[in-house]
């Protein structure tokens, strides 16, 4: 498992003669003081944690390198430290510091997002109003901008995936399942697959028969039709967060996973009489079946619902409005 581009520090130091030298010393679990418990997932804890030099605090997601070999998991933490390596320059994406492993773990040192889920914060206050939702839904759309121009597909955007920092500022975590555009497929019998160097953290893992499907409230009706995903699939999942928000649950839920996705390629959903129109004729230009007709990026900043949005860095330097 071989670490590119993870940032490190040099310390100078004098060689045999005295000279100067500069080494690059990598940071490792003992430049931590690791503390409480942000999450857990079925392969991963993330733990908060103090850099013992600088201070500074992170989020760490320690990963069991049995349970993912075992699991045959490894193809998906590759995606997510590729992913969040090209995702580095915006301040909506949780940001990727270090990687390092010991031999029973893995570890990706994040920025930490002390907020916690969207998710919570809307099951706090039921529903948000217009006014939070612009701001949210703008600064989750600028981070999804941002990931495409980068040639990332996120393919499992929902409010549980967006975090927020200590100033209610939207970052967005959880690249696992992503889909990096214009790289050649995994190969089935090539020299890919194999772990050459005999390090079993470097084999791709088996590819699954099917391309992943995210979460069932939230996928497209294209993956679940055609299984593909693409740049538009991320842009359903936004119009259903919007929604949720607005309304205080996702536009397609039922009992189970196969009746909510009945409901979603039957576009079988409809507003509570709450619903504000502007945000209505967004949301219904978002959950379209057909990917190529939904509402590009570029259209949906210019939608009436996001008039008074400043687009861009002045996005992250404005207040987050007070939630009610
Ligand atoms: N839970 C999962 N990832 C997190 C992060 N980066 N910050 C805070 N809590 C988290």
């Amino acid at each position: 498992w071989k670490e590119k581009g993870a940032a490190v520090s040099t310390r100078q130091d004098v060689d045999a003669n005295g000279r100067p030298i500069s080494r690059i010393i990598k940071k490792g679990v003992k430049d931590f003081n690791f503390g409480r418990t942000l999450g857990e997932g079925s392969y991963s804890t993330v733990l908060a944690a103090t850099d013992r030099q600088t201070l500074r605090e992170y989020a760490i997601k320690v990963l069991d390198k049995r349970h993912i070999i075992k699991e045959k998991k490894v193809k998906y933490v590759n995606i997510e430290r590729d992913t969040l390596n090209r995702l580095t320059d915006h301040p909506g994406i949780v940001r990727l510091y270090y990687t390092f492993q010991d031999e029973r773990s893995l570890y990706f040192v994040l920025d930490l997002a002390s907020g916690g889920e969207l998710l919570g914060v809307l099951k706090k206050t039921a529903t948000f109003d217009e006014e939070c939702t612009r701001f949210y839904g703008a600064q989750i759309l600028d981070s999804i901008a941002y990931m495409h121009s980068r040639g990332v597909i996120h393919r499992d955007l929902k409010p549980e995936n967006v975090l927020l920092d200590d100033q209610m500022h939207v970052k967005i975590t959880d690249f696992g399942t992503a889909k990096i555009l214009g790289l050649r497929p995994p190969q089935r019998d090539g020299v890919e697959d194999t772990a050459a160097a005999g390090d079993p953290m470097d084999g791709a893992g088996s590819d699954r028969a099917v391309s992943f499907v995210g979460t069932a409230e939230y996928v497209s009706p294209e993956l679940l039709t055609d299984k593909n995903a693409c740049k538009a699939s991320d842009l359903w999942a936004f119009g259903c967060i919007v929604y949720q928000l607005l309304a205080g649950r996702p536009p397609f839920k039922a009992g189970n996973e196969y009746q909510t996705f009945q409901k979603i390629v039957a576009l079988d959903y409809s507003f509570p009489d709450s619903f504000p129109e502007v945000a209505k004729d967004l949301v219904g230009r978002l959950l379209v079946l057909d990917p190529a007709k939904r509402l590009p990026i570029e259209q949906i900043r210019g939608h009436p619902f996001f008039e008074g949005i400043q687009w861009g860095k002045g996005l992250w330097k404005q207040k987050a409005p007070r939630l009610k």
